[in-house]
């Protein structure tokens, strides 16, 4: 039986992927993943902006208020050393571990995106994942404009560097199809749906903001699930699952739907990394039962494009003649 895989032109032993997170920040972290059989690690994202709030940490320690030459020092000085920390991470990761190393990269200017992706394919890194979120509640900024913030910056960076890129996206587009059809245009290689963002709840009680849950639950699978059973025959992209995923039967639903590859979170901080091995297992037990050689073999089978059932897919309303739910 043969469950390896492609993703945006890596070869991977199979097709589940550590999502970016605190799991994958150390490279013990890395190491244990890999061990429990991963077939590749997205790298805890480098956040710009965190860069930038530790220099001026270092800057507010050491008091230089007024000295403008010693100040570009320290700010040049302490992006580079936050910045060198993790570049020093992909570079132990890839002697640690053979499978692929996917960094991640969120950055808030043009010159952030730049400098850092090429920084990170110069140690080392096999693909760079593109952590790109706007939130806009400015009534006078329309999709077209927030879309080719987008589409700037991914044409700046495959513009610079050759290792393959990939864009994890939020679930917030007016037209996801035509905007992830012009991402594939620009060089993009992978597609990642969904990302799911820090989620803020209120306390009635104490009438302030709280933090929601930071963890996804199984049932949230139905987001990436219609997605990408929706976009996957359409756009000539590999695409790459995460939200829900939580056991062995969400990464089958959405390898049928046409996933390349399945990325897990929330669920390897509830149970152990033994996870990804029972995940592994339910998926080659499935493809036994089912005649399935290889995923090639059912990928996609449920997607909209290869169903005769087309239009369950494109429903959004309930209407009794049609789901019996009224
Ligand atoms: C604690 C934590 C840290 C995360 N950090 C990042 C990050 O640095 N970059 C990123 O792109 N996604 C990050 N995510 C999002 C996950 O990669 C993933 O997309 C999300 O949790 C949904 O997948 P799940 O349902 O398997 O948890 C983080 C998630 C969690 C729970």
């Amino acid at each position: 039986m043969n469950i390896t895989t492609t993703y945006m032109g890596l070869k991977l032993k199979n097709p589940i992927i550590v999502a970016s997170s605190g799991l994958s920040k150390s490279v013990d972290g890395i190491s244990k993943l890999a061990d429990a059989g991963a077939g590749a690690i997205v790298i805890k994202s480098l956040f710009e902006e965190q860069v930038l709030a530790e220099t001026q940490e270092i800057e507010k320690h050491i008091g230089l208020d007024s000295h403008t030459e010693a100040l570009d020092y320290i700010r040049n000085y302490g992006s580079q050393n936050s910045a060198l920390e993790y570049l020093n991470l992909i570079k132990e990761a890839k002697k640690a571990v053979s499978i692929p190393i996917i960094a991640s990269l969120n950055c808030i200017s043009s010159k952030g995106w730049i400098d850092y992706a090429k920084k990170l394919e110069n140690n080392g890194a096999d693909g760079l994942e593109l952590n790109i979120a706007f939130i806009t509640n400015d009534p006078k900024s329309d999709s077209k404009e927030i879309e080719s913030k987008y589409y700037d910056i991914v044409e700046q960076i495959t513009q610079q560097v050759s290792i393959p890129i990939s864009i994890k996206l939020g679930p917030y587009f007016s037209s996801l199809a035509h905007f992830t059809q012009g991402l594939k245009q620009r060089g993009v290689q992978g597609i990642v749906l969904f990302n799911r963002f820090y989620r803020m709840d209120f306390d009635i009680n104490k009438i302030d903001l709280v933090s929601g849950s930071r963890f996804s639950s199984p049932r949230e699978i139905s987001l990436p699930l219609h997605w990408i059973s929706l976009l996957s025959s359409k756009i000539e992209c590999d695409f790459s699952a995460s939200t829900g995923i939580h056991d062995g039967e969400g990464a089958i639903k959405l390898l049928l739907a046409g996933a390349k590859t399945v990325q897990l979170c929330s669920t390897l901080y509830k149970n152990k990394f033994t996870r990804i091995g029972e995940i592994l297992k339910d998926i080659e037990e499935w493809m036994n039962k089912q005649n399935f050689e290889s995923l090639d073999s059912f990928r996609g089978k449920l997607s909209r494009g290869k169903s005769d059932q087309s239009e369950k897919f494109d429903r959004l309303q309930y209407i009794k003649a049609i789901v019996g739910i009224e």
